[in-house]
Parts: C-alpha cells; structure tokens; sequence
C-alpha cells in the first residue's frame, strides 16, 4: 500500500547494517512492500523482492561477483537492478524492461535507512550521535501489533509512566505533571521542560523530580532528553511501518553517566518496552484517530495534541484514522 506520500517520501529504518553482509541477500518489509537488501562493493542495496519474470522473490537469489541472480530461471541482476543475462539464451541482449525497482539505501547510526520514494528530507538527526560524552547502546528492535503512530505516541507520553512503569519510572502517588510548553514548526515538535517525579531517575537509588525534553523530527521519528541533578539521559526512536497495524521500534539509549553493562541497559529497555507493547496492542480503534473529538484530552496531553495535529497537516494516512 504505497499510498501514503509522507511515509513513501521519507526515510526507515529496515535493518542494522550488520545484518546485510556481502554475498548474502536480507528480506524485509516496508509500508507493505516486500524488499530485498543486499551488499555490493560495500554499498547496501534495497529493491522491490520480485523478479519481473514470474514474480520470485530474489531474496531467495545468489549474490555473486556483483550481481544478484534469481533463484527461478536464473536472470541476473546487476547493481543497478537491470538484468544483463537470461540463462535459457545467452545470446539474446535482455530487454530494457527487465529490471527490479530499486529504491534508495543509506547507512546511518548503524541502521540501513529505505525511502520508498523521493525523499523530502535527510535522515534525522541524532543529536546525541557524535558526542563523545554520551555512550550510545542499540536497544530493540521491537514488535508491536499496533500502529506506528500509535507507538510514537506511547514514547511521547508521560502520564503513563506512574502507571504503566510503576516503581521504574514513576510512581501513583507523584503523578502530577506539570504545565509544560509545546512547539511545532516545520522540523516538527518541541515539548519542553515536562516536570515529573521519578524513583531513582539516574541510579543514585533516590527519588526526584527530572526534566524531559522531546523532539518529535519526523512523523515517526523522535527522541527525548532528561535531565536531573547533573546526568543525562537520552533517547533516539524511530518506527518502521511494516502495515497499518504492524510495526517496528528501533532505539538508542545515550547516556553521559553510568557503569550499567550494555546488556544490563538493554534488559531495562526491553522490559520498559515489555510494558507498554500489551497497552499500546489494546487501544482502539488500532488506527491513530486524528480528529481530536475522537478522544478526550487533558493539559497534560499536549504533546499527543500537538502530534495528532502534525500528522493532520501534513496529510499523514497509514497507521491512522
Ligand atoms: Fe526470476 Fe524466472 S522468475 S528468472
Ligand atoms: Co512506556
């Protein structure tokens, strides 16, 4: 279903660039298209999984010397995606035709990114990247049988945290939060400056009030920052959207502060994400409703307000309602 020109035209990401190594082929799937990555000279790249033949997925193809072969009548495909050989007549020079669509591919952050169509922007920024004072570890992905809009929305909720991460990330008792400020323009959304209490916000074992800061970059793309006494805390998010009710999380959690191993970081991430995905799973209707008589709404909201609203205008459909 590539009727959707926001989600077509920017970038996802697909797979960690580890996973696609030379010589071999990696099925993934994007906005309900089957896709195909592979490696050639050290250049990843990312095409429709179909042989204009009779329709085989390539990814079930040989990469060899370059090329990519089908693994039906054996057509090969050059890295620009046209075929130069049909084995049954090797003589015969192979139509003009006879090529995979092939769509653009980048590595960034250790992810290989796919636009689908032309894309409108660059990849967004991680701001946390090349800053050496914050350690990066790679979390997820993650699988949620929901939509993509409707798990962007979960990472930039707040008042869920006494709830949903009791005794993690909040607690009932300190659920208040306060009147924050909320921004968009056209690099999306700023909300700045949500006071909320947590019980050991930094690994110092006590209780505080902490900061947050979001950035909403791209429709489904964005990150926070927190900040409390001194250490901080960040995190880079992006979804891939498989369909309109399947979806993929990839993170990074940045941190300028603390001994935690990368698996201990990783075990607290997942089991942070282990509590939303059945929340986020139950809500209906699954599409993201951005009619805001829809739902209700309260102060503390405004960020989901203020995303429900983006995605409006900028003409957003997949994943939504
Ligand atoms: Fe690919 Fe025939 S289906 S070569
Ligand atoms: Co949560």
């Amino acid at each position: 279903m590539l009727n959707d020109p926001v989600l077509v035209n920017d970038w996802h990401v697909v797979a960690r660039v580890e996973e696609v190594q030379e010589g071999k082929t990696r099925a993934v799937r994007l906005l309900e298209e089957d896709l195909v990555l592979w490696r050639v000279g050290g250049k990843v790249c990312a095409w429709q999984d179909l042989c204009v033949h009779r329709g085989t997925r390539l990814s079930l193809g040989k990469v060899e010397h370059g090329t990519l072969a089908c693994p039906y009548h054996g057509w090969v495909y050059n890295q620009e995606g046209q075929c130069i050989r049909y084995p049954a007549h090797p003589n015969q020079q192979p139509s003009e035709r006879a090529r995979a669509r092939v769509y653009q591919a980048r590595e960034r952050y250790g992810w290989i990114w796919v636009c689908l169509g032309k894309a409108t922007r660059d990849i967004p920024h991680f701001p946390q990247w090349e800053d050496a004072s914050y350690r990066k570890v790679h979390c997820g992905p993650y699988t949620y049988k929901a939509s993509a809009p409707r798990a962007i929305e979960n990472f930039l909720d707040i008042t869920h945290f006494p709830f949903v991460h009791q005794s993690y990330l909040g607690d009932p008792a300190h659920a208040e939060v306060n009147d924050y400020q909320v921004t968009t323009d056209e690099d999306g959304i700023t909300a700045s400056n949500i006071t909320v209490w947590q019980p050991d916000p930094d690994g110092r074992g006590q209780g505080a009030y902490v900061s947050y800061t979001y950035r909403v970059y791209r429709p489904l793309t964005a990150g926070f920052v927190k900040s409390s006494a001194g250490p901080h805390f960040a995190m880079f998010f992006t979804i891939t959207p498989v369909a309109p009710n399947l979806s993929h999380a990839w993170a990074y959690v940045a941190m300028d502060y603390s001994d935690l191993t990368e698996s201990e970081i990783q075990g607290f991430q997942n089991l942070i994400t282990m509590q939303d995905v059945p929340i986020v799973e139950s809500q209906r209707p699954e599409l993201l409703p951005l009619d805001l008589q829809a739902e209700l709404h309260l102060r503390s909201d405004r960020t989901a307000i203020a995303y429900r609203k983006w995605l409006g205008q900028l003409g957003l459909s997949f994943g939504t309602a």
